[in-house]
This record gives C-alpha cells, structure tokens and sequence, in this order.
C-alpha cells in the first residue's frame, strides 16, 4: 500500500485517547486511524515507569501489525515515560503529547509563569517541566496531579458542586502561584474545560496538548511525506483489551459522535 494511505497508530490507557483522535479527525480527515485503547490494564496513571514502558512496548507493537505509518501516544502518562525507550526501538515515527503542549504553552505564556495538571505518574516525571525548560529556561512550572479528576469524568462528572470543589482543591494552589497559562496534561482533562476555566479564571489560557499533537503529526507527515493523498475514504478501527461495553457506552463523550463497533482483543 502507498506510504501516505497507511493508518495513523494511535494508542492510549484506555478511553481517553478519544480526545486526541477527536483532534485528528478533525485536523486530517483524510488519514485513517487505529485505535489502541488497553482498557484491561488502565489506569497507567498511578503506576511505575517499568509498568508503564512494558505495557507501551506492547501497545506499539499491536499497532505495527496494522501496518501503521506513524505512532501518536495519545497518553500522557505513557508520552511522559516512555517516549525515549520507543524511539529507540521501534523505526517507525512516533510522536508523543508532551512536546506539543510544553511549545503551546511557551507560545501562549506572557508572564512565563505556566501551570501543568496530569496524572500522578506524569507529574512525578517532571516531563512537561523539563519540555518547556527547555524551550524557554527563563520560565517557572508549577505542577499539581489531579488523580480525582479521571474518574470524575468517567463517571460524566463534568460539571456541578463536587467536581468544582475538587478542581478548587487541586487548582487554587496554581493560581496563587499567578500561572497565566495551564497545561491540561491528560487525556481526560479537556472535558472539565467549563469547570477548570471557572475555577481558575478567564485570565489563565488552558492549553490541550492533544489538540496541538494533531498539528504535531500533520508537521511529521508532511516532512516525511506520508501524508494521505485523500483520494481513498479514511477508515477508523477501535480496539480495547477488556469488554467494549464501558467504552462504547461513554466513548461519544470524549469523541464527540457514537462509535461504530469496537473490537475486543486477549493477550495482545
Ligand atoms: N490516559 C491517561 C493520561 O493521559 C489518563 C488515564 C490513566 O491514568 O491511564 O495520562
């Protein structure tokens, strides 16, 4: 098969790489996408490096079977541990949600002063800290984990006193810190945008780093030139580790449309 008409791997912890896939649909839709989601073994988000770099290996090399033209780590969490140890194995383009939020982030900061939200594991990382110090050493991260916040949306706890009291508990730390911009450092996040933009003020820019992966990947396919040609219909493939049913119930939300049938695979 031409290069450019080959699937966009994309994979996640389970759902929430739906909001990356959003993107993607959005911003190329002609590429075709595959869809990882482990669903048996999520949450990555409190786990240990060794875990979560085993279980990305193995992620990666599902969606090599497909035949793949590049690899989007739609999590945060695995971008934020096991990017390097990826590219060291695998030939094939893989791009993280790291490095396109933390180049968001700087462009959008006026008072270099940026917070950044995720899951515990991502956090203790300090990824986005050292993405951004990087880019711009002048600038000062604050960084907060908010590990209630995954299952709040899970639960479609999107708005209402509970959500918007822990957002306060987690957020107001950064907003004395005077962030005037907030990295949404996973997945999940982007659905809490309402609640989070209340808590933290219409001053702080919140930056989506799965929206801004999309642009990520058109850049690497453009300079690789495996851009799909369009000329064929895109084709969407969605496959969990653990029954479908959670995913298929609450998926539209992160997806923003019904998904059309999920496939179960064991022992992947
Ligand atoms: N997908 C994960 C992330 O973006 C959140 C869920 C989990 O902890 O696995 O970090």
């Amino acid at each position: 098969m031409k290069g450019g008409r080959q699937a966009i791997g994309v994979f996640d912890s389970g759902i929430g790489g739906l909001t990356v896939v959003k993107a993607l649909m959005e911003d190329l839709p002609s590429e075709s996408i595959v869809y990882f989601g482990d669903t048996a073994r999520v949450p990555y988000g409190t786990k240990s490096k060794t875990t979560i770099v085993k279980f990305s290996l193995e992620n990666v090399e599902f969606l090599l079977r497909y035949g793949v033209k590049c690899i989007v780590i739609a999590c945060n969490t695995s971008s934020s541990w096991a990017l390097p140890t990826l590219r060291k194995y695998f030939k094939v383009p893989i791009i993280g949600v790291i490095r396109p939020g933390a180049l968001a982030a700087v462009r959008q900061t006026r008072n270099k002063r940026i917070g950044v939200i995720g899951t515990t594991a991502t956090i203790n990382s300090r990824a986005y800290e050292m993405a951004i110090q990087r880019l711009d050493p002048r600038i000062k991260v604050f960084s907060h984990s908010c590990p209630l916040f995954v299952p709040l949306v899970e639960e479609g706890w999107l708005n209402g006193d509970i959500c918007r009291t822990i957002a306060q508990r987690y957020l107001q730390p950064l907003v004395r810190q005077r962030i005037d911009t907030l990295i949404l450092g996973c997945t999940h996040y982007p659905l809490l945008t309402k609640t989070i933009q209340e808590v933290v003020g219409p001053s702080v820019a919140l930056v989506d780093s799965g929206r801004q992966t999309a642009a990520e990947v058109r850049g690497v396919l453009l300079g690789t030139d495996i851009l799909s040609d369009g000329q064929a219909h895109p084709r969407y493939r969605f496959f969990v580790t653990d029954e479908p049913t959670q995913f298929n119930r609450i998926g539209h939300r992160f997806l923003g449309y019904a998904i059309g049938s999920v496939e179960r695979v064991n022992g992947h």
